[in-house]
């Protein structure tokens, strides 16, 4: 997909599409202008009903002969005073649907012409290019038609054009437009990644994806541990996970090396657990084809490294990737079976399927020993109480940190991608206690995403860290169903605003 910058008047614009959008009263903007070229056309259409401008809504007009634009695609954006970033995505989703419908390959937006106010130019463009992509996304890697189908082959959307009204903005609108392609790019591997299925993304192709990455890029490095090394480094907790399954587990750590080595990494680590059957505290059988999602978060880790990688921004950051599959045996971990963590400290394991705690913990503890993050951050489909609580529509929050937290509650309403904030006190952990080991794995169902997060907390050692449950936001199972590529927005945005004023 390409995307460009347009200058100059909207009426000269050539293209086979101009994107245009519609406001409740009287016409503005691009639609204006083009409606005065056009001796009233768009206003005839609107007054008689054929037009609105409610939210979403579409309608494809060919031109009068000698426009520059072949056709127009009119798309409702609602009251001007309330068209913001958000309201500008969800018309261009629209936009991009209907122009996949009609095959149409190449089209200029003027959405965003006239600035909606507390939009940067940057902010508009990259939103606009992270909303095309995914849009347009498409999983079809195992359709043995892949070529046939609507809205396949020749027919692809393959060109957008994001007009600006002002030349001063270009520049920025550039900038957008790239670090939008870099986050979308990164969104396609952790949708692809996501989308996969586990006989295919096992932790083996997690860690080969890791390493296709580091050989793409020259400040990506990696390495990936193996069961033996894993076993010789005490990860007691991550192996006990990975015990049932023929798939061995994998540590893996990719490094993005953009700032002078003293300078502290941010280390991010992700929930990979390539399929969850619940193990043997099994899982019951509606919906079990869901937790091939179960690595979303180590997915949205490896996206957003590559979307640093691809950005290239000035400082540290180190991914630290737990992989295992969660399977009933013969030789699987036991309800009341006792592991010792990389930490030392020891875990009686009451229920098997709260298996993502347990390969976090050793990777929080390993990022931390061995790096000394400045800031860490994990990534997880953790819970089912996280969904309850927040549905799919916000990442669950978690953190002991007030400026980490309000840094990611900043870059969440900046790209979109959005987070709510949940509690993590300590008394949360009480319901934890062990009579034989240091603590239990599972505890009080109530509350299940803070019990959880308090989990995680008991290995954070005093480290500025930050939780982000994306058990609702990771994949949509209902219609469209499929990775969403969240939190990459997120993350990103988190790295490259750390520190700006
Ligand atoms: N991967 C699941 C959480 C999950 C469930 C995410 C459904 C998205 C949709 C996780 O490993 C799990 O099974 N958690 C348990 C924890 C419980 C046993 C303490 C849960 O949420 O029920
Ligand atoms: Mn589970
Ligand atoms: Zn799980």
């Amino acid at each position: 997909m390409d995307f460009s910058v347009k200058t100059g008047a909207p009426a000269d614009q050539r293209t086979a599409c101009a994107i245009l959008p519609l406001f409740d009263g009287p016409l503005t903007g691009a639609a204006r202008e083009i409606d005065a070229a056009s001796g009233g056309l768009i206003r005839r259409l609107v007054r008689s009903g054929a037009a609105s401008a409610k939210l979403g809504a579409t309608l494809l007009v060919p031109t009068p002969s000698g426009g520059a634009a072949e056709q127009w695609l009119l798309v409702g954006c609602g009251k001007a005073a309330e068209f913001d970033a958000k309201k500008l995505c969800r018309a261009l989703a629209s936009a991009v649907g209907a122009l996949k419908d009609k095959g149409i390959r190449e089209a200029v937006s003027f959405l965003a012409w006239e600035r909606p106010s507390g939009l940067t130019a940057y902010y508009a463009a990259r939103l606009s290019v992270e909303t095309v992509r995914s849009a347009v996304y498409r999983f079809d890697e195992l359709k043995s038609d892949a070529e046939s189908g609507e809205g396949r082959g020749r027919k692809r959307l393959s060109r957008i054009g994001l007009a600006v009204s002002n030349a001063a903005d270009v520049a920025e609108t550039r900038r957008g437009i790239a670090h939008g392609a870099a986050i979308a790019n990164g969104m396609d591997l952790t949708r692809n990644l996501g989308n996969r299925p586990p006989n295919v993304c096992t932790p083996s192709h997690l860690a080969e994806q890791a390493k296709a990455l580091a050989a793409e890029h020259d400040k990506l490095d990696v390495e990936v541990l193996t069961e033996r090394q894993i076993e010789k480094l005490g990860m007691g907790a991550l192996l006990s996970v990975a015990r049932g399954t023929e798939e061995p587990p994998r540590l893996i750590v990719l490094r993005y090396n953009g700032a002078p080595k003293r300078e502290k990494p941010i280390a991010l680590c992700g929930k990979g657990i390539t399929f969850d059957t619940g193990g043997i505290s099994l899982k019951p059988p509606p919906k079990m084809d869901e937790m091939k999602f179960d690595m979303c978060g180590a997915a949205a880790v490896l996206g957003a490294m590559a979307a640093i990688a691809e950005i290239g921004p000035a400082r540290n950051v180190v991914a630290v990737v737990p992989a295992a599959e969660n399977m009933p045996s013969g030789r699987a971990t036991r309800p009341g079976d006792i592991v010792k963590s990389l930490s030392g400290k020891t875990i009686e394991i009451l229920n098997t399927d709260a298996e993502g705690r347990l390969i976090l913990c050793d990777a929080i503890t390993y990022a931390i020993q061995r790096f000394a993050p400045r800031y860490l951050i994990d990534v997880a489909t953790l819970t089912g109480a996280c969904v309850v609580a927040l549905g799919h529509l916000h990442t669950g929050l978690f953190s002991n940190d007030e400026t980490l937290a309000t840094a990611l509650l900043e870059a969440s309403s900046r790209s979109l991608d959005t987070a709510w904030r949940l509690p993590v006190d300590e008394e949360y952990g009480e319901s934890l206690k062990s009579n034989f080991a240091d603590f239990a794995n599972a505890g009080s169902r109530d509350g299940g995403a803070s019990v959880a997060a308090a989990f995680l907390a008991k290995f954070v050692e005093g480290t500025a860290w930050a939780h982000l449950d994306i058990a609702g936001v990771a994949w949509r199972g209902e219609s469209q169903k499929g990775a969403t590529g969240r939190p990459v927005p997120l993350l990103v945005d988190f790295l490259l605003n750390l520190d700006a004023a």
